[in-house]
C-alpha cells in the first residue's frame, strides 16, 4: 500500500487518488464531491471508498479500446455487489478465482455465462459450485483437474474450457507477481510441453470444449513490450494445435497486469498504446487459412479498482524516532523520514 502524507496545511498530492479527488488549504479533502470527514463521522474509520464514476470511466476506456474484445473485470482486485452491478451495466465480464466471488456475482444477478473461474488449486466446492451455477468458462490450470472436471461434468454434460499457460516471459513489478515464467505455480509451460500435454488430454474428454489459450504474465506491468511477446508465444502454439490436431481456438486471453501508478510520477501502463500496437485486427499472427481470428479477451483489475479508491483511516498516534516519524492509524501504521503527517489516505491495490 502507498500511503500519501500530506503536510500540514498545505495541498495534498492528489495525483494517485481518483481523478474527483478535490483538496482546500485546510485539508478537506473530498471524493466525489463528498467530504471524506462526513464519510469517517458517519461510517467510521477504517473504511473503504471507491469513487463509482471512476470506476464506471476506467471500465468504459477498456470497453472502447478493446471494442471487439471481451474485458472482463478481475474480481481479486476487490469485489462487493456495487462492483458487480456496475461491471455487468457497463458491458465486462467477470473473471473469478474461488466459489465465493462466483456466488457473490450471480446473487447479485450477474450472468453467470459471462464469468471465467481461475485458480491454481480449485477446491472440489469452486469446480462443483462452478458447474451448479453455470459458469461460462474454467480455466484448467493442473493436469490433474481435467480428469476431475470431466467426472464431475458427466458424460452428458458440456463445459466450455481454456487452458492457462505459461510463455516463458518474465514481466511485473516484482518478482514475486511475475506469473509469465516457468518457476511459479501457475498454468502449465509452452516450453517443457505440459501445456500441450493437458490441450490433448482435454480434447479426449467429449465434455469438455476448449475454447482457447489463456495466460497471465504477472502484475504492475508498464510495458506494452512482455504482452507483444505473450500473443506472439500463444499465437505460435495455436499455429501448431493447429498443424497437428486440425484444432481452431477462438479465443486467447491474455490476462490482466496493467500496471498503475502508487506515487506520484510513477510509470503506468500506456493503454491506448496496447490497444494500437495490438491493433484492431489483433491478433495478426493467428490467422489460420479460411478460420477466424481468436477472439482477445483481457483481465484488468488493479487498474479498475486501484486508482479509483481510497482506505480512509484516523490517526491514533504520531511519534518521532531517530529519523523517522510513526503514524499509528486505525487500519494499519506508516513510517516516513519527511515531516510530521496529519493525515493519510491509501490508494487502494
Ligand atoms: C488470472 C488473472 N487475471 C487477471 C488478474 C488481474 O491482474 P491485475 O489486477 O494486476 O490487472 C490476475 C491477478 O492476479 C490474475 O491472476
Amino acid at each position: 500500500m502507498t500511503t500519501v502524507h500530506e503536510p500540514a496545511a498545505t495541498s495534498a498530492d492528489l495525483s494517485v487518488w481518483p481523478a474527483s479527488a478535490t483538496d482546500s488549504p485546510r485539508g478537506n479533502l473530498t471524493v466525489g464531491g463528498v467530504p471524506l470527514v462526513e464519510i469517517a463521522d458517519r461510517f467510521g474509520t477504517p473504511v473503504y471508498i471507491l469513487d463509482e464514476a471512476e470506476v464506471r470511466d476506467r471500465r468504459r476506456t477498456y470497453r472502447d479500446a478493446f471494442p471487439d474484445a471481451e474485458v472482463l473485470y478481475a474480481a481479486k482486485a476487490f469485489l462487493c455487489r456495487a462492483m458487480v452491478h456496475w461491471a455487468a451495466e457497463e458491458g465486462l465480464g467477470l473473471d473469478v478465482c474461488s466459489a465465493g466471488e462466483l456466488e457473490l456475482a450471480v446473487t447479485t444477478g450477474f450472468p453467470a455465462d459471462r464469468v471465467v473461474l481461475h485458480g491454481n488449486a480449485k477446491s472440489p466446492r469452486d469446480l462443483d459450485t462452478a458447474l451448479r451455477l453455470g459458469v461460462g468458462r474454467i480455466v484448467i490450470d493442473s493436469p490433474s483437474e481435467i480428469a476431475r472436471l470431466a467426472a464431475a461434468v458427466g458424460p452428458d454434460g458440456h463445459q466450455k474450457v481454456m487452458v492457462r499457460v505459461v510463455p516463458g516471459i518474465s514481466a511485473g513489478g516484482h518478482e514475486k507477481i511475475r506469473t509469465g515464467t516457468d518457476d511459479q505455480k501457475f498454468g502449465l509451460s509452452i516450453a517443457d510441453g505440459y501445456a500441450q500435454h493437458a490441450i490433448v488430454r482435454i480434447l479426449d474428454q467429449p465434455q469438455l470444449e476448449l475454447t482457447g489459450l489463456h495466460c497471465h504474465l504477472g502484475s504492475q506491468i508498464t510495458s506494452v513490450k512482455p504482452y507483444l511477446a505473450a500473443v506472439r508465444r500463444l499465437v505460435g502454439l495455436m499455429s501448431r494445435l493447429h498443424e497437428q490436431h486440425g484444432l481452431i481456438l477462438p479465443e486467447l486471453d491474455l490476462g490482466g497486469g496493467h500496471g498503475i501508478a502508487y506515487r506520484s510520477g510513477e510509470p503506468a501502463l500506456d493503454l491506448t498504446a496496447l490497444a494500437a500496437r495490438s491493433g484492431r485486427n489483433w491478433p495478426k499472427p493467428a490467422r489460420q487459412p479460411g478460420s477466424p481470428l481468436p477472439r482477445l479477451i483481457i483481465e484488468p483489475g488493479r487498474v479498475i479498482a486501484g486508482p479509483a479508491g481510497i482506505a480512509l483511516y484516523r490517526v491514533l498516534a504520531v511519534k518521532h524516532t531517530g529519523g523517522r516519524v510513526f503514524v499509528a492509524v486505525d487500519g494499519g501504521r506508516a513510517t516516513t523520514r519527511a515531516r510530521p503527517c496529519t493525515a493519510s489516505g491509501t490508494p487502494r491495490a
